[in-house]
Protein backbone atom coordinates (compact mmCIF):
# COMPACT_ATOMS: atom_id res chain seq x y z
CA UNK A 1 0.00 0.00 0.00
CA UNK A 2 2.74 2.16 0.23
CA UNK A 3 3.59 2.23 -3.12
CA UNK A 4 -0.02 3.87 -3.57
CA UNK A 5 0.49 6.02 -1.13
CA UNK A 6 -2.38 4.77 1.58
CA UNK A 7 -2.83 3.10 4.48
CA UNK A 8 -2.90 -0.65 4.72
CA UNK A 9 -6.44 -1.95 4.85
CA UNK A 10 -7.16 -4.20 7.70
CA UNK A 11 -9.13 -7.65 7.15
CA UNK A 12 -11.63 -8.50 9.34
CA UNK A 13 -12.75 -11.69 6.87
CA UNK A 14 -13.16 -13.13 3.54
CA UNK A 15 -16.43 -13.91 1.85
CA UNK A 16 -16.55 -15.85 -1.98
CA UNK A 17 -14.97 -12.87 -3.87
CA UNK A 18 -15.53 -9.72 -1.07
CA UNK A 19 -12.88 -8.52 2.25
CA UNK A 20 -14.60 -6.97 4.79
CA UNK A 21 -12.40 -4.85 6.60
CA UNK A 22 -12.13 -3.87 10.16
CA UNK A 23 -14.39 -0.84 9.93
CA UNK A 24 -16.91 -2.86 7.91
CA UNK A 25 -16.26 -1.82 4.61
CA UNK A 26 -16.74 -4.03 1.61
CA UNK A 27 -14.29 -4.60 -1.17
CA UNK A 28 -14.26 -6.43 -4.31
CA UNK A 29 -11.35 -8.44 -3.79
CA UNK A 30 -8.72 -9.12 -6.86
CA UNK A 31 -5.99 -10.23 -4.89
CA UNK A 32 -7.57 -13.07 -2.91
CA UNK A 33 -4.26 -13.75 -1.42
CA UNK A 34 -1.99 -13.36 -4.34
CA UNK A 35 -3.08 -16.52 -5.60
CA UNK A 36 -4.20 -19.41 -3.63
CA UNK A 37 -7.83 -18.66 -3.20
CA UNK A 38 -9.04 -19.75 -6.40
CA UNK A 39 -12.50 -20.58 -5.14
CA UNK A 40 -12.64 -17.44 -3.67
CA UNK A 41 -12.78 -16.83 0.52
CA UNK A 42 -14.00 -19.44 3.03
CA UNK A 43 -15.20 -21.59 0.51
CA UNK A 44 -17.82 -24.22 2.64
CA UNK A 45 -16.78 -27.26 1.05
CA UNK A 46 -13.14 -26.05 1.94
CA UNK A 47 -13.73 -24.58 5.48
CA UNK A 48 -14.94 -28.11 6.52
CA UNK A 49 -12.33 -30.12 4.82
CA UNK A 50 -9.94 -27.81 7.08
CA UNK A 51 -11.99 -28.21 10.24
CA UNK A 52 -12.72 -32.02 9.44
CA UNK A 53 -8.86 -32.62 9.05
CA UNK A 54 -8.27 -30.54 12.05
CA UNK A 55 -10.40 -32.72 14.72
CA UNK A 56 -8.32 -35.61 13.76
CA UNK A 57 -5.21 -33.78 14.81
CA UNK A 58 -3.12 -30.77 13.27
CA UNK A 59 0.61 -32.58 12.54
CA UNK A 60 1.92 -35.66 12.88
CA UNK A 61 5.11 -35.68 11.05
CA UNK A 62 4.43 -38.98 9.41
CA UNK A 63 2.52 -39.72 6.33
CA UNK A 64 -1.01 -39.31 5.40
CA UNK A 65 -3.20 -41.53 3.06
CA UNK A 66 -4.58 -38.00 1.83
CA UNK A 67 -1.26 -36.46 1.19
CA UNK A 68 -0.71 -39.40 -1.24
CA UNK A 69 -4.11 -38.93 -2.93
CA UNK A 70 -2.49 -34.73 -3.32
CA UNK A 71 0.47 -36.29 -4.80
CA UNK A 72 -1.57 -38.60 -7.35
CA UNK A 73 -4.01 -35.20 -8.45
CA UNK A 74 -0.77 -33.35 -9.55
CA UNK A 75 0.60 -36.04 -11.08
CA UNK A 76 -2.90 -36.49 -13.03
CA UNK A 77 -3.10 -32.99 -13.62
CA UNK A 78 0.80 -32.51 -14.84
CA UNK A 79 2.34 -35.71 -16.39
CA UNK A 80 6.49 -34.32 -16.16
CA UNK A 81 5.16 -34.74 -12.42
CA UNK A 82 5.79 -38.16 -11.59
CA UNK A 83 6.86 -37.69 -8.08
CA UNK A 84 6.71 -34.72 -5.97
CA UNK A 85 8.27 -33.32 -2.24
CA UNK A 86 5.88 -31.16 -0.37
CA UNK A 87 7.25 -28.34 1.14
CA UNK A 88 5.12 -25.41 3.02
CA UNK A 89 6.06 -22.58 0.99
CA UNK A 90 6.81 -21.51 -2.71
CA UNK A 91 10.39 -20.31 -1.74
CA UNK A 92 11.44 -23.66 -0.05
CA UNK A 93 9.93 -25.37 -2.94
CA UNK A 94 11.77 -23.38 -5.26
CA UNK A 95 15.16 -23.24 -3.13
CA UNK A 96 15.01 -27.09 -2.64
CA UNK A 97 14.11 -27.51 -6.46
CA UNK A 98 17.67 -25.38 -7.20
CA UNK A 99 19.58 -27.58 -4.50
CA UNK A 100 17.97 -30.64 -6.89
CA UNK A 101 18.93 -29.31 -10.35
CA UNK A 102 22.67 -28.68 -8.85
CA UNK A 103 22.81 -31.97 -7.56
CA UNK A 104 21.77 -33.60 -10.53
CA UNK A 105 23.89 -32.06 -12.87
CA UNK A 106 26.94 -31.52 -11.25
CA UNK A 107 27.07 -27.37 -11.70
CA UNK A 108 26.69 -24.27 -9.74
CA UNK A 109 24.99 -21.36 -11.86
CA UNK A 110 21.52 -20.96 -11.97
CA UNK A 111 19.94 -18.69 -14.66
CA UNK A 112 16.82 -16.56 -13.72
CA UNK A 113 15.05 -13.72 -15.38
CA UNK A 114 14.97 -9.87 -14.41
CA UNK A 115 11.23 -8.91 -12.70
CA UNK A 116 10.92 -13.21 -11.84
CA UNK A 117 9.89 -13.70 -8.68
CA UNK A 118 10.94 -17.54 -6.93
CA UNK A 119 10.28 -16.60 -3.32
CA UNK A 120 12.83 -15.25 -0.68
CA UNK A 121 15.93 -17.71 -0.43
CA UNK A 122 19.25 -15.65 -0.61
CA UNK A 123 20.60 -17.23 -3.60
CA UNK A 124 17.19 -16.59 -5.60
CA UNK A 125 16.54 -12.97 -4.06
CA UNK A 126 18.85 -11.74 -7.23
CA UNK A 127 19.44 -8.71 -9.63
CA UNK A 128 21.37 -8.10 -12.65
CA UNK A 129 24.84 -6.65 -12.38
CA UNK A 130 26.16 -4.35 -14.65
CA UNK A 131 26.40 -6.42 -18.02
CA UNK A 132 24.11 -8.39 -19.95
CA UNK A 133 24.81 -12.19 -18.82
CA UNK A 134 27.03 -11.58 -16.13
CA UNK A 135 26.94 -12.99 -12.36
CA UNK A 136 24.06 -11.20 -10.25
CA UNK A 137 23.89 -8.98 -6.94
CA UNK A 138 21.78 -9.38 -4.08
CA UNK A 139 18.26 -7.75 -4.47
CA UNK A 140 18.25 -6.93 -0.35
CA UNK A 141 20.60 -6.16 1.80
CA UNK A 142 21.14 -8.71 4.63
CA UNK A 143 21.80 -11.09 1.62
CA UNK A 144 25.54 -11.96 1.19
CA UNK A 145 27.03 -11.22 -2.74
CA UNK A 146 28.59 -14.85 -2.46
CA UNK A 147 25.19 -15.97 -2.10
CA UNK A 148 23.97 -14.57 -5.37
CA UNK A 149 27.48 -15.02 -6.96
CA UNK A 150 25.80 -18.21 -8.82
CA UNK A 151 23.22 -16.69 -10.13
CA UNK A 152 23.02 -14.70 -13.79
CA UNK A 153 19.99 -12.56 -14.11
CA UNK A 154 19.11 -12.09 -18.14
CA UNK A 155 16.21 -10.14 -19.38
CA UNK A 156 12.63 -11.91 -19.92
CA UNK A 157 12.31 -12.87 -23.51
CA UNK A 158 15.73 -12.08 -25.01
CA UNK A 159 16.95 -14.79 -26.95
CA UNK A 160 20.43 -13.47 -27.32
CA UNK A 161 20.38 -12.86 -22.96
CA UNK A 162 20.09 -16.57 -23.28
CA UNK A 163 22.15 -18.20 -24.83
CA UNK A 164 25.09 -15.96 -23.68
CA UNK A 165 24.29 -17.13 -20.50
CA UNK A 166 24.01 -20.77 -21.36
CA UNK A 167 27.09 -20.24 -23.77
CA UNK A 168 29.66 -18.44 -21.02
CA UNK A 169 28.38 -19.95 -17.72
CA UNK A 170 28.08 -23.38 -16.56
CA UNK A 171 24.34 -23.68 -16.04
CA UNK A 172 22.84 -26.14 -13.62
CA UNK A 173 19.22 -24.78 -14.44
CA UNK A 174 17.33 -21.80 -16.05
CA UNK A 175 14.32 -20.98 -13.40
CA UNK A 176 11.42 -19.53 -15.43
CA UNK A 177 8.43 -18.75 -14.45
CA UNK A 178 6.24 -20.11 -17.99
CA UNK A 179 3.56 -17.28 -17.39
CA UNK A 180 5.30 -14.44 -15.60
CA UNK A 181 3.11 -12.66 -13.09
CA UNK A 182 5.63 -11.12 -10.48
CA UNK A 183 6.67 -7.93 -12.98
CA UNK A 184 2.48 -7.75 -13.94
CA UNK A 185 1.58 -10.45 -16.24
CA UNK A 186 3.93 -10.53 -19.20
CA UNK A 187 3.52 -13.92 -21.62
CA UNK A 188 6.42 -15.33 -23.49
CA UNK A 189 7.27 -13.71 -26.56
CA UNK A 190 6.14 -16.29 -29.63
CA UNK A 191 8.54 -19.23 -29.34
CA UNK A 192 10.26 -18.16 -26.57
CA UNK A 193 9.28 -21.26 -24.20
CA UNK A 194 10.34 -23.39 -26.46
CA UNK A 195 13.78 -21.67 -27.06
CA UNK A 196 14.15 -22.30 -23.52
CA UNK A 197 13.46 -25.92 -23.34
CA UNK A 198 15.52 -26.84 -26.37
CA UNK A 199 18.64 -24.10 -25.45
CA UNK A 200 18.84 -25.85 -21.90
CA UNK A 201 18.97 -29.50 -23.30
CA UNK A 202 21.55 -28.70 -26.03
CA UNK A 203 23.55 -26.81 -22.65
CA UNK A 204 22.99 -29.94 -20.50
CA UNK A 205 21.29 -27.70 -18.16
CA UNK A 206 17.59 -28.61 -16.53
CA UNK A 207 14.13 -26.65 -17.24
CA UNK A 208 12.61 -25.51 -14.22
CA UNK A 209 9.55 -23.76 -14.60
CA UNK A 210 7.76 -21.95 -11.26
CA UNK A 211 4.38 -22.91 -11.47
CA UNK A 212 3.65 -21.43 -8.09
CA UNK A 213 1.27 -18.75 -9.57
CA UNK A 214 0.08 -20.25 -12.91
CA UNK A 215 -0.04 -24.34 -11.66
CA UNK A 216 -3.74 -25.20 -11.37
CA UNK A 217 -4.53 -21.85 -12.09
CA UNK A 218 -4.42 -21.15 -15.85
CA UNK A 219 -5.28 -24.78 -16.70
CA UNK A 220 -5.66 -27.95 -15.15
CA UNK A 221 -2.10 -28.66 -15.64
CA UNK A 222 -0.79 -25.25 -15.52
CA UNK A 223 1.18 -22.61 -17.58
CA UNK A 224 2.84 -26.21 -19.23
CA UNK A 225 0.07 -27.73 -20.27
CA UNK A 226 -1.61 -24.05 -21.63
CA UNK A 227 1.46 -23.83 -23.66
CA UNK A 228 2.70 -27.40 -24.30
CA UNK A 229 6.50 -26.77 -22.98
CA UNK A 230 7.56 -29.69 -20.67
CA UNK A 231 10.18 -28.82 -18.20
CA UNK A 232 12.58 -30.82 -16.14
CA UNK A 233 11.35 -29.95 -12.26
CA UNK A 234 8.17 -28.21 -11.72
CA UNK A 235 7.84 -26.06 -8.73
CA UNK A 236 3.80 -25.26 -7.11
CA UNK A 237 2.45 -23.22 -4.64
CA UNK A 238 -0.64 -20.97 -3.69
CA UNK A 239 -3.85 -22.88 -5.21
CA UNK A 240 -2.00 -26.14 -4.54
CA UNK A 241 -2.84 -25.34 -0.46
CA UNK A 242 -5.82 -24.12 -1.09
CA UNK A 243 -5.26 -20.98 1.03
CA UNK A 244 -3.56 -23.18 3.52
CA UNK A 245 0.30 -23.35 3.06
CA UNK A 246 1.29 -26.18 1.33
CA UNK A 247 3.43 -25.96 -1.96
CA UNK A 248 6.21 -28.37 -3.74
CA UNK A 249 8.23 -29.65 -6.24
CA UNK A 250 8.47 -32.52 -8.53
CA UNK A 251 9.84 -34.26 -11.84
CA UNK A 252 10.36 -37.73 -12.85
CA UNK A 253 11.12 -40.50 -10.78
CA UNK A 254 14.94 -40.69 -10.99
CA UNK A 255 15.52 -37.71 -10.52
CA UNK A 256 13.13 -37.08 -7.70
CA UNK A 257 14.55 -40.24 -5.53
CA UNK A 258 17.69 -37.82 -4.93
CA UNK A 259 15.84 -36.49 -2.43
CA UNK A 260 16.61 -37.46 1.17
CA UNK A 261 15.83 -40.26 2.43
CA UNK A 262 15.85 -41.96 -0.33
CA UNK A 263 18.64 -39.58 -1.81
CA UNK A 264 21.56 -37.95 -0.50
CA UNK A 265 20.37 -34.65 -1.24
CA UNK A 266 18.95 -32.96 1.74
CA UNK A 267 15.53 -31.32 2.14
CA UNK A 268 13.22 -31.60 5.37
CA UNK A 269 10.16 -29.27 6.73
CA UNK A 270 8.26 -30.31 10.16
CA UNK A 271 5.07 -29.33 8.88
CA UNK A 272 5.46 -30.11 4.54
CA UNK A 273 2.90 -32.06 3.79
CA UNK A 274 0.51 -30.82 6.70
CA UNK A 275 -2.94 -32.31 6.87
CA UNK A 276 -4.92 -29.30 7.23
CA UNK A 277 -2.95 -27.43 4.21
CA UNK A 278 -3.13 -30.86 2.59
CA UNK A 279 -7.26 -30.79 3.03
CA UNK A 280 -8.04 -27.68 1.71
CA UNK A 281 -5.68 -28.59 -1.26
CA UNK A 282 -7.59 -31.55 -2.23
CA UNK A 283 -10.92 -29.81 -1.73
CA UNK A 284 -9.57 -26.98 -4.14
CA UNK A 285 -8.83 -29.34 -6.90
CA UNK A 286 -11.39 -31.65 -6.30
CA UNK A 287 -13.60 -28.03 -7.43
CA UNK A 288 -11.43 -27.51 -10.27
CA UNK A 289 -12.12 -29.31 -13.40
CA UNK A 290 -13.08 -28.46 -17.03
CA UNK A 291 -15.95 -26.75 -16.70
CA UNK A 292 -14.52 -24.43 -13.48
CA UNK A 293 -11.79 -23.55 -15.77
CA UNK A 294 -13.82 -22.36 -18.69
CA UNK A 295 -15.99 -20.40 -16.39
CA UNK A 296 -12.11 -19.16 -15.17
CA UNK A 297 -11.28 -18.31 -18.59
CA UNK A 298 -14.68 -16.26 -19.20
CA UNK A 299 -14.47 -13.97 -16.57
CA UNK A 300 -11.28 -13.15 -17.09
CA UNK A 301 -11.99 -12.23 -20.20
CA UNK A 302 -14.75 -10.71 -19.62
CA UNK A 303 -13.20 -8.17 -17.53
CA UNK A 304 -9.98 -7.97 -19.50
CA UNK A 305 -12.26 -6.69 -22.78
CA UNK A 306 -14.61 -4.62 -20.65
CA UNK A 307 -11.15 -3.02 -19.11
CA UNK A 308 -9.81 -3.03 -22.71
CA UNK A 309 -12.47 -0.58 -24.14
CA UNK A 310 -11.51 1.54 -21.60
CA UNK A 311 -7.61 1.81 -22.71
CA UNK A 312 -8.67 2.85 -25.93
CA UNK A 313 -7.23 5.86 -26.68
CA UNK A 314 -4.81 5.91 -23.74
CA UNK A 315 -1.70 4.61 -22.72
CA UNK A 316 -3.20 1.56 -21.01
CA UNK A 317 -2.12 -2.34 -22.14
CA UNK A 318 -4.07 -4.92 -20.06
CA UNK A 319 -2.16 -8.37 -20.52
CA UNK A 320 -4.42 -11.30 -19.62
CA UNK A 321 -4.02 -14.93 -19.22
CA UNK A 322 -6.61 -17.38 -17.77
CA UNK A 323 -7.35 -16.29 -13.65
CA UNK A 324 -4.72 -13.58 -14.88
CA UNK A 325 -4.69 -9.99 -15.81
CA UNK A 326 -2.65 -6.85 -15.28
CA UNK A 327 -3.31 -3.39 -16.46
CA UNK A 328 -0.26 -1.47 -17.32
CA UNK A 329 0.06 2.14 -17.22
CA UNK A 330 2.30 2.31 -20.56
CA UNK A 331 2.05 3.68 -24.25
CA UNK A 332 3.50 0.25 -25.09
CA UNK A 333 2.64 -3.34 -24.82
CA UNK A 334 5.22 -4.87 -21.89
CA UNK A 335 7.39 -7.47 -23.13
CA UNK A 336 10.01 -7.60 -20.06
CA UNK A 337 10.78 -6.22 -16.60
CA UNK A 338 12.51 -3.10 -18.09
CA UNK A 339 9.18 -2.40 -19.67
CA UNK A 340 7.30 -3.02 -17.01
CA UNK A 341 9.18 -0.48 -14.46
CA UNK A 342 8.91 2.09 -17.12
CA UNK A 343 5.05 1.99 -16.83
CA UNK A 344 3.60 5.20 -15.13
CA UNK A 345 3.57 4.31 -11.54
CA UNK A 346 1.85 7.62 -10.31
CA UNK A 347 -0.91 6.92 -12.39
CA UNK A 348 -1.54 3.45 -11.57
CA UNK A 349 -1.02 4.54 -7.67
CA UNK A 350 -3.90 7.16 -8.36
CA UNK A 351 -5.76 4.20 -10.09
CA UNK A 352 -5.72 2.33 -7.34
CA UNK A 353 -6.64 4.98 -4.65
CA UNK A 354 -9.74 5.69 -6.52
CA UNK A 355 -10.84 1.96 -7.27
CA UNK A 356 -10.36 1.13 -3.11
CA UNK A 357 -12.54 4.53 -2.73
CA UNK A 358 -15.26 2.83 -4.58
CA UNK A 359 -15.23 -0.39 -2.76
CA UNK A 360 -12.87 -1.98 -5.40
CA UNK A 361 -9.65 -4.12 -4.33
CA UNK A 362 -6.87 -4.54 -7.42
CA UNK A 363 -3.51 -5.37 -6.74
CA UNK A 364 -1.61 -2.21 -5.22
CA UNK A 365 1.19 -2.67 -7.15
CA UNK A 366 2.04 -1.93 -10.97
CA UNK A 367 3.64 -5.10 -10.63
CA UNK A 368 1.62 -7.80 -9.51
CA UNK A 369 -1.69 -9.42 -11.24
CA UNK A 370 -4.84 -8.98 -10.63
CA UNK A 371 -6.09 -13.21 -9.24
CA UNK A 372 -9.65 -13.87 -10.80
CA UNK A 373 -11.32 -16.50 -9.01
CA UNK A 374 -14.42 -18.69 -9.06
CA UNK A 375 -16.23 -16.32 -6.74
CA UNK A 376 -16.10 -13.55 -9.10
CA UNK A 377 -19.60 -13.84 -10.48
CA UNK A 378 -20.60 -11.17 -13.08
CA UNK A 379 -22.15 -8.61 -10.56
CA UNK A 380 -18.76 -8.56 -9.05
CA UNK A 381 -17.05 -8.06 -12.39
CA UNK A 382 -20.09 -5.64 -13.21
CA UNK A 383 -18.89 -3.41 -10.10
CA UNK A 384 -15.37 -3.34 -11.24
CA UNK A 385 -15.72 -1.88 -14.60
CA UNK A 386 -18.38 0.63 -13.33
CA UNK A 387 -15.69 1.61 -10.76
CA UNK A 388 -12.60 1.53 -13.37
CA UNK A 389 -14.62 3.76 -15.77
CA UNK A 390 -14.89 6.67 -13.17
CA UNK A 391 -11.66 5.67 -11.86
CA UNK A 392 -9.56 5.88 -15.14
CA UNK A 393 -12.04 9.05 -16.12
CA UNK A 394 -10.28 10.87 -12.76
CA UNK A 395 -6.79 9.64 -13.57
CA UNK A 396 -6.42 10.51 -16.97
CA UNK A 397 -8.65 14.33 -16.54
C1 LIG B 1 6.29 -17.50 -8.95
C2 LIG B 1 6.50 -17.55 -7.46
N1 LIG B 1 7.40 -18.40 -6.97
C3 LIG B 1 7.61 -18.50 -5.64
C4 LIG B 1 6.91 -17.73 -4.75
C5 LIG B 1 7.17 -17.86 -3.28
O1 LIG B 1 6.10 -18.51 -2.67
P1 LIG B 1 5.79 -18.30 -1.10
O2 LIG B 1 5.32 -16.90 -0.93
O3 LIG B 1 4.75 -19.35 -0.82
O4 LIG B 1 7.07 -18.57 -0.38
C6 LIG B 1 5.96 -16.83 -5.22
C7 LIG B 1 5.21 -15.97 -4.29
O5 LIG B 1 4.49 -15.09 -4.65
C8 LIG B 1 5.75 -16.74 -6.62
O6 LIG B 1 4.87 -15.87 -7.13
Amino acid sequence: MRQIGREPVFVDRGEGCELVDVDGNRYVDWVCSWGPLILGHAEPEVVAAVAEAAARGTSYGAATEAEVELAEQVAARVPSVEMLRMTSSGTEAAMSAVRLARALTGREVVVKFAGAYHGHSDGLLAEAGSGLATLAIPASPGVPAAQTAGTVVVPWNDRDALARALAEHPVAAVVAEPLPANMGVVPAAGGFLELLRDATREAGALLVFDEVISGFRVARGGAQQLYGVEPDLTVMGKVLGGGLPAAAFGGPAAAMERIAPAGDVYQAGTLSGNPLAVAAGLATLRRLDDDAYARLAASTARLASGLREFGAGRPLQVASAPGLLTLFFSGEPVSDFAGAAACDLEAHARFCRAMLERGVYPPPSQFEAWFVSLAHDEAAIERTLAAAAESLAEVFA
